[in-house]
């Protein structure tokens, strides 16, 4: 056997920190605990990421893509790939350094496989995923009030029955698109927001109640994270803070 054959070892989660990005501590746990919880209440589905900068989330939720479920990502990658002039300009301010190929070698450290790769905008995903075919969407994509509210829209229409929508940064002080397109989903398309963390906000348009109360139970015993439940429009959430 030559040896460009023999493919290097593959990282272990514990390096994801080596990766750069905006995936925290407690999202890091409801990422891991979220999919882990739907596998054992045998819920099924696809993942679907939008906007992966250099794949911190996406290479965790890839440990978590079962045999037969399909794990998709979408992402401009490129300035010259944005949808508007706004969208453009976002890329150029905050993802000067980014590229496909980053993305790609540093999934490959952690994966064999790269999951499907969509290089154009989050507002086409529904004609690449099918629809009720998603157990866990992150949307993370563009932070733009009229992007975010088709990304919601979009994982609505994707999302299984019991499917479970992180929207990140929906409270940050630059993103208040995010923050007006969340709570818009809330408010006039039925999202029943489950947990939330400083940046995340997990939702479901099926039933939250099981997630919620499982979690909060798994919370009291956990060392770093707390949560305390808190009724907000109608809703039974529970905010999850580092001790
Ligand atoms: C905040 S970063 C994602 C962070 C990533 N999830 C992590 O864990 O580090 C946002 C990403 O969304 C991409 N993006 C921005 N606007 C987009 C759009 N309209 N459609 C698809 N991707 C977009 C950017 O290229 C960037 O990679």
């Amino acid at each position: 056997m030559a040896a460009q054959d023999i493919a290097p070892p593959l990282l272990t989660r514990d390096r994801l920190d080596e990766v750069e990005g905006w995936f925290f501590a407690a999202d890091v746990f409801l990422f891991d605990w979220l999919l882990a919880h739907q596998r054992a209440q045998g819920i099924c589905g696809d993942l679907l990421e939008l906007g992966v900068y250099k794949g911190k989330s996406a290479i965790l939720i890839g440990f978590h893509a079962a045999d037969g479920e399909r794990f998709t990502v979408c992402d401009l990658f490129d300035a010259g790939e944005a949808p508007d002039d706004s969208t453009a300009t976002e890329m150029r301010v905050y993802y000067p350094t980014l590229t496909r190929q980053v993305f790609e070698a540093n999934y490959l450290r952690f994966h064999r496989r790269l999951p499907t790769v969509i290089q154009s905008s989050s507002s086409g995903i529904t004609t690449h995923v099918p629809e009720r075919s998603c157990r866990f969407v992150h949307i993370d994509a563009s932070h733009l009030y009229h992007h975010v509210r088709v990304d919601i829209a979009a994982a609505r229409q994707l999302l299984t029955e019991d499917g479970i929508v992180s929207l990140d940064d929906f409270r940050s002080p630059h993103t208040p698109g995010v923050a007006a397109a969340t709570w818009e989903a809330v408010l006039t398309i039925g999202l029943k927001p489950v947990v939330l963390t400083e940046n995340k906000l997990y939702g479901t348009w099926g039933s939250p109640n099981d997630v919620r109360d499982t979690l909060a139970d798994r919370l009291a015993t956990h060392p770093t994270l707390w949560g305390v439940t808190e009724d907000v429009a109608g809703h039974t959430l529970l905010r999850v803070h580092s001790r």
